[in-house]
C-alpha cells in the first residue's frame, strides 16, 4: 500500500500525529509526505488557463505536478488540516484550488477511482466538519472512490497540550480507521456518489458539452464509452 499524506500546516501539530498514528497502523510500503505551504507555496492567480487550454500552462505546474505524480501513484491519501477559523487552512485550500481542472465535470483524472481517501481535522471546540467538507468537496469530485473522515475537538492549541485521556481516545479511533481503510481497499466499486456524479457528467460532456478541451479529453481518455472502474 502507497500513501500519500498531505498536511495543511508545515508544522507537526494534533492533526499531524493523528494522521502518523494511523499511517503507522498500516503497514504501508511507501510513504511520502507534503507539508503545505512549503511544497506548493503558491495561491492560484485565476488565469484559468488550466481549464481554458492545458494545466501544464500553469504557472505552478512544476509544484503542482511534482505532488500530482505522487498522488497518482498512492492507494491511499491522507489529507489533513487544523480548523482555523471553521475551515480549512487556507495553504490547503489553494492547494486544492489547483486542482479544479481535474473535477468530474472537466478532466477527471482515471486513477482517482481507485484511491481511498482519510481526511482528518482537528479543532480546539468546533468547526471540523465545515472543515472536512472543505476537503471532502473535492474529492467527490475528484471522484476518489472511498472517502472516510475523522474530526476531534482536541480541546488544545498543540499536541503537547492534549490530554491523556484525549491522546488515548485517538489512539484506539487510529486503529478503526486503519482498519476501515484496509477494508476499503477490497472494493473495486466507487461510491454511489461518485458514480451518479460521473454518469452526471458524462451526460453533460457527450450531450452538451461546454468547454472543447474537456469534450476532446473525456473522448480521448475513452471516458464518454467505458467507466473509469472495473
Ligand atoms: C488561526 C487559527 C484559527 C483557529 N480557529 C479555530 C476554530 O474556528 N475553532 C476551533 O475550535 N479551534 C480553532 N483553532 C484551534 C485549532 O484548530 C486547534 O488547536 C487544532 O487542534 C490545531 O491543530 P494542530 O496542532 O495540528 O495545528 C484555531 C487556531 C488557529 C491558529
Amino acid at each position: 500500500m502507497n500513501i500519500v499524506a498531505i498536511h495543511g500546516v508545515e508544522h507537526k501539530g494534533s492533526t499531524y500525529h493523528i494522521a502518523e498514528m494511523v499511517i503507522n497502523n498500516l503497514n504501508a510500503d511507501s510513504i511520502t509526505e507534503f507539508f503545505l505551504p512549503k511544497d506548493m507555496p503558491h495561491f492560484c492567480k485565476g488565469c484559468g488557463v488550466c481549464f481554458t487550454t492545458d494545466e501544464k500552462l500553469c504557472p505552478h505546474y512544476e509544484q503542482v505536478n511534482l505532488i500530482l505524480k505522487s498522488i497518482e501513484l498512492a492507494d491511499v491519501l491522507i489529507f489533513t488540516s487544523p480548523v482555523y477559523v471553521y475551515h480549512c487552512t487556507g495553504q490547503m485550500k489553494t492547494l486544492l484550488d489547483h486542482f479544479g481542472y481535474q473535477w468530474m465535470v472537466h478532466r477527471p483524472n482515471k486513477s482517482m477511482f481507485s484511491k481511498t481517501v482519510l481526511v482528518i481535522s482537528t479543532a480546539a471546540g468546533a468547526g471540523m466538519e465545515s472543515t472536512n467538507k472543505d476537503i471532502t468537496d473535492s474529492m467527490y469530485f475528484w471522484g476518489i472512490r472511498k472517502v472516510l473522515t475523522y474530526a476531534k475537538a482536541v480541546r488544545a492549541i498543540n499536541w503537547q497540550g492534549v490530554s491523556d485521556k484525549v491522546k488515548s481516545e485517538i489512539q484506539k479511533d487510529s486503529l478503526k480507521l486503519a482498519e476501515k481503510i484496509k477494508k476499503s481497499r477490497h472494493t473495486s466499486l466507487p461510491s454511489f456518489k461518485v458514480q451518479a456524479w460521473y454518469y452526471a457528467m458524462r451526460l453533460v460532456n457527450k450531450k452538451f458539452p461546454f468547454n472543447e478541451v474537456d469534450r476532446a479529453y473525456w473522448e480521448e481518455q475513452g471516458l464518454l464509452k467505458k467507466k473509469p472502474w472495473a
